[in-house]
């Protein structure tokens, strides 16, 4: 049996890293490399170039947050809830408890979205982000599309305040609006593009999911009901009567639910014009827009 991780301010930074390396290959996490070098600049407050200029400086008073981040990332929090931020799509985005660690995945649903709509960058476009969480995916868009003003909406008020405060943090506050509420419940008004990342992991599956998951994410932003679908349904059924001539509504979707999503979207009077895949080639994006015309 291996010793527990004891870190110490003698030990120098290329040390210490090694031995947060070594700690969590032991307890199996997959990158455990990048994660003890980013762990071990942000208790130091350095970059990485910063960790490779001065191998063997001592640890010095950052022993003790460095110790505390092993801890917790031993305890299977992902490091970017650690460091209480996560980039999405070029920009920071705090955050906490209340909110979904955005995902790179989901950058696909917004690069979906710009190519759908990138001839109309300029215009003033209506954009609306259901569950839209920490706010990563309304704060892409409106940057993306300077003349737009976006609605975000979500059920948890704590999600709320971490999206305005993220946005206000991206100076977007003048044009995105959030609010508390039930997916299209809070809204009127018809928009250019309605836009949702849905809870859509089935009810009893959430517990198989990994630690990172299933310990930290809320429960909210990942049960989708029995079968995975209850947020497709529930959108679509009103969305057609929010959506602008021209509008598009773009979901991400969980594994193999295309073709679910698919009937779904044409139960409601919703044409699906397209889909996107991710870095994986999995079917990660469904695009719809109206069937008849308003
Ligand atoms: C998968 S997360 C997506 C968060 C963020 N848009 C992202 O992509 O990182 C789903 C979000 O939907 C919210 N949500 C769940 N049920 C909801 C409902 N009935 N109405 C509005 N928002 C809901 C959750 O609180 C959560 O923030």
């Amino acid at each position: 049996m291996s010793a527990p991780l004891t870190l110490d301010g003698n030990m120098s930074r290329a040390k210490a890293q090694r031995a947060l390396t070594e700690a969590f290959t032991k307890a199996g996490l997959d990158s455990a490399a990048l994660d003890a070098r980013v762990l071990t600049c942000a208790a130091l407050g350095i970059d990485h170039a910063g960790l490779l200029r001065d191998p063997d400086l001592p640890l010095g008073e950052a022993a003790s947050s460095l110790m505390a981040f092993a801890k917790r990332r031993l305890a299977r929090e992902p490091v970017s809830r650690i460091l209480g931020r996560r980039e999405f799509f070029g920009e920071t985005y705090a955050v906490g408890p209340a909110v979904l660690d955005p995902r790179p995945d989901t950058e696909t649903l917004v690069e979906a979205i710009l190519s759908a709509l990138g001839g109309r960058a300029n215009e003033a476009l209506r954009l609306l982000d259901l569950g839209t969480g920490s706010g990563a995916i309304l704060g892409a868009l409106l940057r993306q599309f300077p003349r737009a003003i976006g609605f975000g909406v979500d059920l948890s008020p704590a999600a709320c305040a971490i999206a305005r405060q993220n946005l206000d943090a991206l100076g977007l506050c003048g044009r995105a609006f959030i609010l508390a509420g039930r997916w299209l419940a809070p809204i009127s008004g018809r928009f250019d593009v309605i836009v949702s990342n849905p809870p859509y992991i089935e009810a009893e599956a959430v517990a198989g999911l990994d630690p990172e998951v299933r310990l930290y994410d809320p429960r909210l932003a990942l049960d989708g009901g029995v079968d995975g679908l209850e947020a497709y349904r529930a959108i679509a059924s009103a969305a057609a009567s929010h959506l602008a001539p021209r509008g598009i509504l773009a979901f991400e979707l969980g594994a193999d639910q295309a073709a679910a999503v698919d009937s779904i979207l044409r139960s409601c009077g919703l044409e699906p014009i397209g889909r996107r895949r991710d870095l994986a080639g999995r079917e990660r994006v469904i695009l719809a827009g109206l069937e008849i015309q308003p």
